[in-house]
């Protein structure tokens, strides 16, 4: 049986249909060469944003009605939507074989095999995670690879539904992430990113280092030990994590950052907004104040970091003061790059029950003018690296030119 997966979403997402991938050949299965030819269809769903949820749905809605012309496909739904939707999917796409949640994706094979001996449709929601070591496995040959360090997320931003759908926090052994990532550089991996949704709470609600252990560095802080330790892989050419919180850059961090050769001197930040108003109504922790700290403490031992972030316009209540707020602090920052999203209402969150009073011409306005402001500043921050050298990691050969090489 050859199956095929298309995923929407984040890294996070990405790394789970590489890993279920990995999953399935090793149960025996085959990876198809196109969609068209795969047996069974799995789609790996995202539910951040309306748009998000309604593309998977549709897709799989296309999916569902095409097995009329191929008796005998299997097509299923695995991730956010599916965690969120629970039992309630069958019914926005029937025809579906199977629908697993976030927990339990490391039981696919299992599931699709009952499907196969005609005891299907079968959806698992369960909150039980499966066993991880199921999910450590990543395709051969690969120069980048992503690395789950912590799973879930703690925070309860008021207008995010990643914790409802991706559970608590929990955060993987230090040795067991050093282990997968000895073995990835020794199959030629040379750039790995440690993935959490705020994963700088790596380590705060359950123990990763065992109490003997002495950080040679003398850092206390367990993101910044475990960043010394990979560090330390023979080998390792390029780490990254993400994604970032003001409340985790602190000086033994940003001491990381500098000291250890490996990690890149970039940090996604996410700020959401430039007004403290808003900042406290999406209950993100911070004020603008401690977000331009944050990156004062970061600066001062990395000058030269890049930094990235995610923005969101629109959120209930936004004035234009806010918004131009926003605007200002962008600037002040200096991002090397931004994310824009307009804000969309998501079940299970608090800000769900608050009128989404900004229309949606002025979010789209909003998101437009910030995304020519962006553009702006990135074009004048990659203006000042013409004529310089700078080390590449190369990817592969151009998609548009084979006889260029992409890094
Ligand atoms: N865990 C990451 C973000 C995950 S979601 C972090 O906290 O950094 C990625 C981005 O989507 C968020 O940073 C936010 O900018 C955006 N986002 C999340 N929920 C949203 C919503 N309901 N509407 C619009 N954008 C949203
Ligand atoms: Fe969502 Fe906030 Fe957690 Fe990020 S930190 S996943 S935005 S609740
Ligand atoms: Fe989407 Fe789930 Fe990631 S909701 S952004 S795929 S954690």
């Amino acid at each position: 049986m050859k199956f095929h997966i298309k995923t929407y979403g984040c890294q996070m997402n990405e790394r789970d249909s590489e890993a279920v991938s990995m999953l399935m050949l090793r149960h025996g299965f085959t990876k198809a060469s196109s969609e068209a030819s795969a047996d069974i269809v799995i789609v790996n769903t995202c539910s951040v944003r309306g748009k998000a949820e309604d593309k998977a749905l549709g897709k799989l809605g296309l999916l569902a009605a095409g097995k009329r012309d191929s008796p005998g496909r299997i097509v299923g739904a695995i991730g956010c939507v599916v965690q969120q939707l629970k039992g309630d999917i069958r019914r926005k796409v029937p025809g579906l074989d199977f629908a697993v949640g976030t927990h339990r994706i490391g039981t696919l094979p299992e599931i699709i095999a009952l499907v196969m001996d005609g005891k299907g449709p079968i959806i698992d929601t369960g909150e039980d995670r499966v066993h991880e070591s199921n999910l450590t496995l990543h395709p051969e040959g690969g120069i980048s690879a992503f690395v789950n360090i912590l799973y879930g997320c703690n925070r309860r931003c008021t207008y995010c539904i990643v914790p409802a759908v991706r559970g608590h926090e929990w955060s993987r052994p230090a040795t067991n992430v050093i282990d997968e990532i000895r073995q990835l550089v020794s199959a030629g991996v040379r750039e790995v990113t440690l993935l959490g949704q705020s994963v700088m709470s790596y380590g705060r609600a359950n123990q990763v280092w065992p109490e003997s252990h002495r950080s040679p560095c003398g850092f206390n802080e367990p993101l910044p030990r475990l960043l010394e330790a990979v560090d330390a892989v023979d080998g390792i050419k390029r780490l990254r994590f993400t994604s970032g919180h003001p409340s985790g850059c602190t000086e033994e961090l940003a001491r990381a950052m500098s000291e250890l050769p490996s990690v890149c001197e970039h940090l996604h930040l996410p700020l959401q907004s430039g007004s403290d108003r808003i900042l406290e109504m999406m209950r993100r922790g911070y004020i603008s104040n401690d977000y331009r700290k944050a990156i004062e403490c970061l600066r001062k031992r990395v000058p030269d970091i890049a930094l990235t972030t995610d923005i969101i316009v629109g959120f209930p209540s936004e004035t234009e003061e806010d918004f131009d707020m926003t605007v200002r602090f962008m600037d002040e920052i200096g991002f090397d790059n931004a994310f824009v999203f307009k804000y969309s209402p998501r079940p299970d969150t608090a800000a769900a029950g608050w009128h989404d009073n900004v229309p949606a011409k002025t979010k789209m306005h909003r998101n437009k003018v910030l995304l020519i402001e962006q553009d702006k500043r990135g074009l004048a921050i990659n203006g000042r690296l013409i004529g310089q050298e700078m080390e590449v990691l190369v990817t592969g050969t151009s998609l548009r030119n084979s006889s260029r090489w992409t890094g």
